[in-house]
């Protein structure tokens, strides 16, 4: 595990002093309904500590106390599972609009730009352990788990804002006897593993601005799902949407859309798709329903500013590529229980403000731009976890299509390669796209102009 910085050793250095050192502790600032930002401390220690906003101490709020969780249902037999312990409080505070600094125990915290023009887009970055599928990423090699070089890489790019599109947590079982790319990592849904898998390796992200925190599969209630409402969703913890019990988990498993303005009449729109499922939905499921009503507030939100930029970890209008046994290659459209959901309302699938899409999910880059009139896609679930790397083809072929009735004008990929996405902003619908790799390198660059994008290169090798 990384050491964060701990302020006061600094400060006070080996002097001889009877005052403890402050406790090693995990701080970030999050960005919830109409932008409104949250900071967030997690620290093992009796009470919340406080927070100096522009020179006001004043006390935080304990959002959640330190627990453990008795054992639920996961995808996991009783055996391979755990309950789920937090051993350390969950502070927060809200950050008035205006704010000009904001100190923890003598740690700075990231503000919110009013109009950020420089944003990081990052998904997918936890190290994959799961006896189902046999998955045992190399948790202990840089070179195969490489979020912490990610986000290292990205905060030097100094972004103001940071989106992660989804999927924080895969420590869900233990790494097998024997086998030491993973030996020694926390695995379950408690706070050992969300430490290794995510606020550990990035810190240094977490220190450089204030976080968008979409939620992904990984987070829904069966699996990483208490720790998502405890840590990152931007709003209040409320009993019974916590994913402690499975008898909540129709209230837990979904949240409603939110927007974040970001200058320039624009607003970033985040869905909460942790539920759905490739296998369709259909009249009369829970959560075909559900997402018709995201669906609704979606639309209403969009109405607030002529341009929007949407956040889902599940793209509907992405492409992946799985191999069958016999070797076959098949494409794998966008996720059909949204398709469906959305789709029954709306059969171009999102309200026509929305320029692009941004998402995860699949763990590659990607981006695809439509002569259909649908906005256009970007997935950035390439920052740390094991890569999919079955090939896409330079061009998509007509059948199938991302969506039905999408058609795709411009496509553009990289597959099997780690690093982030950039955004900067060139005019009211104009952004400069660029793919970084590990070393920092640009790999490739698009211009998303309206609703359409294009990259200068077509495949990235
Ligand atoms: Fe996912």
């Amino acid at each position: 595990m990384l050491k964060r910085w701990a302020p006061a050793l600094l400060l006070t250095g080996c002097a001889a002093t009877n005052t403890p050192p402050a406790p090693d502790f995990t701080a970030y600032v999050v960005l919830g309904e109409y932008g409104a930002a949250v900071a967030r401390v997690l620290i093992d220690a009796p009470a919340c500590p406080a927070i100096v906003l522009d020179q006001h101490s004043q006390p935080m709020t304990l959002r959640a106390p330190a627990q453990t969780i008795p054992l639920r249902p996961t995808p996991s037999a009783p055996a391979d599972s755990k309950p789920a312990d937090f051993p350390l409080l969950t502070c927060e505070a809200t950050l008035p609009a205006g704010t000009t600094s904001a100190t923890v125990l003598g740690r700075k915290l990231p503000l919110p730009k009013a109009a950020p023009t420089r944003i990081v887009v990052i998904g997918d970055t936890g190290c994959r352990l799961q006896k189902s599928s046999n998955s045992w990423q190399a948790c202990n090699e840089a070179a195969q788990y490489p979020f912490a070089t990610v986000a290292a890489q990205a905060a030097a790019w100094k972004p103001d804002l940071v989106i992660h599109v989804g999927d924080y947590h895969y420590r869900e079982n233990a790494c097998p006897d024997g086998n030491p790319g993973c030996a020694g990592s926390p695995w379950g849904y408690g706070w050992d593993a969300w430490d290794d898998d995510f606020f550990a390796p990035g810190a240094r992200l977490l220190d450089a601005a204030p976080w968008i925190m979409t939620r992904g599969n990984h987070e829904n209630c069966q699996r990483a799902g208490q720790g998502y409402w405890r840590f990152l969703d931007p709003r209040p913890l409320l009993p019974g949407r916590d994913c402690n019990a499975a008898a909540d988990d129709d209230v837990g498993n979904y949240s409603d859309p939110y927007a974040v303005p970001i200058g320039q009449d624009t607003q970033l729109l985040v869905l909460d798709t942790a539920n759905t499922t490739w296998k369709g939905l259909k009249p009369g499921d829970t959560g075909y329903a559900r997402y018709q009503d995201h669906y609704r507030k979606l639309a209403a939100l969009a109405q607030r500013a002529p341009r929007n930029l949407g956040i889902s970890h599940h793209p509907l209008l992405g492409m992946g590529a799985d191999s069958k046994a016999d070797g076959r290659i098949v494409l794998l459209p966008g996720d059909a229980g949204l398709q469906a959901s959305f789709g029954s309302l709306n059969p171009q699938l999102f309200p026509p403000q929305i320029q692009a899409m941004l998402s995860g999910h699949i763990h590659l880059w990607e981006q695809l731009s439509f002569s259909s009139g649908h906005p256009s896609q970007f997935v950035a679930g390439f920052a740390g976890t094991a890569e999919d790397i079955v090939p896409l083809p330079e061009r998509l072929p007509p059948s199938p299509p991302p969506a039905p009735g999408a058609v795709v004008e411009h496509f553009s990929s990289w597959v099997d390669g780690f690093g982030f996405m950039t955004m900067e902003r060139r005019g009211a619908d104009q952004w400069d796209i660029e793919v970084h790799d590990l070393q920092g390198k640009i790999r490739n660059r698009c211009r998303l102009d309206g609703r359409r994008s294009a990259c200068e290169v077509a495949q990235v090798r």
